[in-house]
C-alpha cells in the first residue's frame, strides 16, 4: 500500500550542493524554478574541506599550454586532450566569476599579473598557479556560494534530503516495449527528518553528488561521499568510466583523534619534506621531483617506505620555514595540529595516505550531458576525461566550476524546446523496518570499507581483486534482500550505493591489466601502450543517444 507522497515540480532538479551544484544553481537563469537537494546541511561535502586551492593560469609567466601539459603528464596518457584544453582555457574566467561572487582569495602584493592574488604550487604543476584562501579554500568558496544561493527566490533548498533513485520516463509506460524514451524526469528523494519519500519531477536533472571515497576505510572525505550519484546514474543506464583510478592523498594526519584531516599538498609546495621516522628524507629515491611528484608516485612511495621500515606513518616537516609564514599560510592546519599537541612550526607532522578523490565517474560530454536524455552530471561524480589516470592537484574545483557553467549554458539553450513532465506513481512505501537487522547494515558497511582498503588500495594484485569481488557479490545479495524488505533509510541507501560503486571499481581494476597512474598492480607492474584508453563500463539499461537528440 502506498502512503502519502509529496510531488514537487521544478524546471531543474540539482542533486548535491557542493561547488558544482551551487555554482550551477547560481548560473541558471533566474526565471527557472530550481530545486537543490542535499543529504545533510547545504555546506557539508568535499568542497567544504578543500584546502590547497583552485588551479588556473593567472601568472604572467604561466600559459594555457603549460597547464595543459602538466595535466596530461599527471594523467599518465589517459586524459581527453580536448576536455583538458576546454577546462584549462576557462579557468581564469571562472576564478573571476568566484571573485565577483565575493570569494576572498589570499592576496600577494608582489604577484605578477595574477590580479594581485597569491599563487601556490602543488604536485605536478610546473608553475605557481593555485589560487587559494589560505589553507581553507573550500570553506571560502562554499560559504560564499551558499550565501548567494540562499538569497535567490527561484531556488528551493531541501537539506537532509537524500536522493534514492532517478525516475525514467519509460519506467512507467504501460507498454515499456514500445518506447525507447529513457529520459530522466526526476528522482525519488528521502526526507531524512520525516522519513517520507517525495517525488521530485523536473525537465532537467543534474547529479552533483561528489565522489565515493567513503568506500575505503581511511579517507580524507566526509561521510556524505558515498558515490550515490554514480550508482544512481549506473542504475538509470549511464556508462561509467575509469573507476579503477581512485586517488590516495599522500598526507592525511595520523592521529587517533584526527579522523579525515588532510594536510594540504600546498605545504609541500612551500617546501615541506617527507621524512622517515628516523629523519631520513626519502622521496628523491623515487622521483627527481621529490615531494612535488604527482600524487600517485608520492602515495606509493610512502606506502612502500611504511611497509619497508614497519612504520604506521611517515613525517612531513616544514619546521625549517619561518614560523610566521607557516602560521599565516596554513592557519587551519596549524590550529588543528596544535589542538592535538603538534607544533608544526617546530616539529614534523605524522602523516599517512588515505582515499581522497574519485577520478572516474558518470560519462559526460563537453556540455555535461550523460547518456540519458535530460540527465547531467557535474563535479567529482562525473567522468569528463580531464583527469585521466591521475588527477593533478587543484584541478577538481576547476572542473566543478567549468562544467557547471557548461551545463547551465546547455540547459538554457534547449529549455524552450523542452516540455513539462507527466505525473508518475508515488514511491511504494509499503516496506517495514526490522530494527534488529540494522546491526547487519553497520557490520556490512565496516566490512566493505575494510576489504576495499586491504584488497583494492594503493597496491593491488589479481588475487586481491578476486577476493574483493567475491565479497562484493555476497554483500550485494544481502543488500538486495534488505533493500526490498526494509523501509528506506540513509544508511541502507548509502550501503547499497557503496557496494555498487565498489563493484564498479573492482570490475574496472580487473579490466586494466597494466599499472598506470593511480592503478598499480603487482601482476602487471608496467604500463602497456596497447591499453591507452579509458575503462568504460556499460550497464544493462544503456541506450546509445541519437546524435541529433536535444536535452
Ligand atoms: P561535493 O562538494 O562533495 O558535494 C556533494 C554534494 O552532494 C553534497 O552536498 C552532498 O550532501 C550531496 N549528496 C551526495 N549524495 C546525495 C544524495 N544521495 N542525495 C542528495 N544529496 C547528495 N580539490 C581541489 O581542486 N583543490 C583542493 O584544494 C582540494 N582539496 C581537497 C581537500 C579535501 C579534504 C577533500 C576531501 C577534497 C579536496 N579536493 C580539492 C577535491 C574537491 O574538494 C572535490 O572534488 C570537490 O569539492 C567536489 O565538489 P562537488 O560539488 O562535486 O561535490
Ligand atoms: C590539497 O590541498 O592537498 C588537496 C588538493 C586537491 O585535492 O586538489
Amino acid at each position: 500500500m502506498a502512503e502519502m507522497c509529496t510531488i514537487h515540480r521544478h524546471d531543474v532538479l540539482i542533486i548535491g550542493s557542493g561547488a558544482a551544484g551551487l555554482s550551477l544553481a547560481l548560473r541558471l537563469r533566474s526565471d527557472l524554478s530550481i530545486a537543490v537537494t542535499s543529504k545533510r546541511e547545504l555546506r557539508e561535502g568535499n568542497t567544504l574541506y578543500a584546502q590547497g586551492g583552485i588551479s588556473a593560469v593567472l601568472d604572467a609567466g604561466d600559459s594555457v599550454e603549460s597547464h595543459v601539459r602538466d595535466t596530461l603528464n599527471a594523467g599518465a596518457g589517459l586524459c581527453d586532450v580536448d576536455m583538458v584544453r576546454l577546462a584549462v582555457q576557462r579557468g581564469p574566467t571562472n576564478i573571476r566569476w568566484l571573485l565577483k561572487k565575493g570569494v576572498q582569495f589570499t592576496r600577494d602584493e608582489h604577484a605578477r599579473g595574477a590580479d594581485g592574488y597569491h599563487l601556490t604550487r602543488e604536485g605536478g604543476h610546473t608553475h605557481r598557479r593555485v589560487v587559494h584562501a589560505a589553507d581553507a579554500t573550500g570553506r571560502a568558496v562554499e560559504d560564499t556560494l551558499e550565501g548567494r544561493v540562499r538569497a535567490l527566490s527561484n531556488v528551493a533548498l531541501f537539506e537532509y534530503h537524500a536522493a534514492i533513485d532517478l525516475i525514467s520516463a519509460n519506467k512507467f509506460n504501460s507498454d515499456r516495449s514500445t518506447t525507447a524514451d529513457n529520459r530522466c524526469i526526476g528522482a525519488y528523494i528521502l526526507d531524512e527528518q520525516s522519513g517520507q519519500v517525495g517525488t521530485f519531477l523536473a525537465r532537467f536533472v543534474v547529479i552533483a553528488t561528489g565522489g565515493a571515497s567513503k568506500v575505503y576505510l581511511y579517507t580524507s572525505n566526509p561521510d556524505v561521499a558515498t558515490g550515490d550519484g554514480i550508482a544512481m546514474a549506473w542504475r538509470a543506464g549511464c556508462r561509467v568510466a575509469n573507476m579503477e583510478f581512485i586517488q590516495f592523498h599522500p598526507t592525511c594526519l595520523y592521529h587517533p583523534q584526527a579522523k579525515s584531516f588532510l594536510i594540504t599538498e600546498a605545504l609541500r609546495g612551500e617546501g615541506a619534506r617527507l621524512l622517515l621516522p628516523n629523519g631520513d628524507r626519502f622521496m628523491l629515491r623515487f622521483d627527481k621531483r621529490a615531494e612535488l611528484a604527482p600524487r600517485d608516485i608520492v602515495a606509493r612511495a610512502i606506502d612502500h617506505e611504511m611497509k619497508r621500515v614497519g612504520s604506521k606513518y611517515v613525517l612531513l616537516d616544514i619546521s625549517h620555514r619561518d614560523a610566521d609564514f607557516v602560521r599565516a599560510h596554513f592557519p587551519t592546519i596549524h590550529a588543528r595540529c596544535m589542538e592535538l599537541g603538534i607544533d608544526m612550526t617546530r616539529e614534523p607532522i605524522p602523516v599517512v595516505p588515505a582515499a581522497h578523490y574519485t577520478c572516474g565517474g558518470v560519462v559526460t560530454d563537453a556540455r555535461a550531458r550523460t547518456d540519458v536524455p535530460g540527465l547531467y552530471a557535474i563535479g567529482e561524480t562525473a567522468y569528463t576525461g580531464l583527469h585521466g589516470a591521475n588527477r593533478m592537484a587543484s584541478n577538481s574545483l576547476l572542473e566543478c566550476l567549468v562544467f557547471s557553467e557548461l551545463a547551465a549554458a546547455d540547459i538554457e539553450a534547449i529549455y524552450a524546446a523542452s516540455s513539462p513532465v507527466d505525473d508518475v506513481p508515488p514511491w511504494d512505501a509499503s516496506r517495514v523496518t526490522e530494527p534488529d537487522e540494522e546491526v547487519v547494515i553497520s557490520h556490512n558497511w565496516e566490512e566493505l570499507r575494510r576489504f576495499m582498503w586491504d584488497y583494492v588500495g594503493i597496491v593491488r594484485t589479481n588475487k586481491r581483486l578476486q577476493r574483493a569481488k567475491r565479497r562484493i557479490d555476497l554483500l550485494r545479495q544481502e543488500i538486495i534482500e534488505n533493500y526490498s524488505n526494509f523501509r528506506v533509510e540513509t544508511n541502507l541507501l548509502e550501503l547499497r550505493n557503496l557496494v555498487e560503486v565498489a563493484d564498479l571499481i573492482v570490475q574496472s581494476a580487473q579490466r586494466r591489466r597494466e599499472s598506470r597512474g593511480l592503478h598499480y598492480t603487482l601482476d602487471f607492474p608496467s604500463k602497456d601502450r596497447s591499453q591507452l584508453s579509458p575503462t568504460v563500463l556499460i550497464p544493462d539499461r544503456y541506450q546509445p543517444r541519437p546524435e541529433t537528440q536535444d536535452g
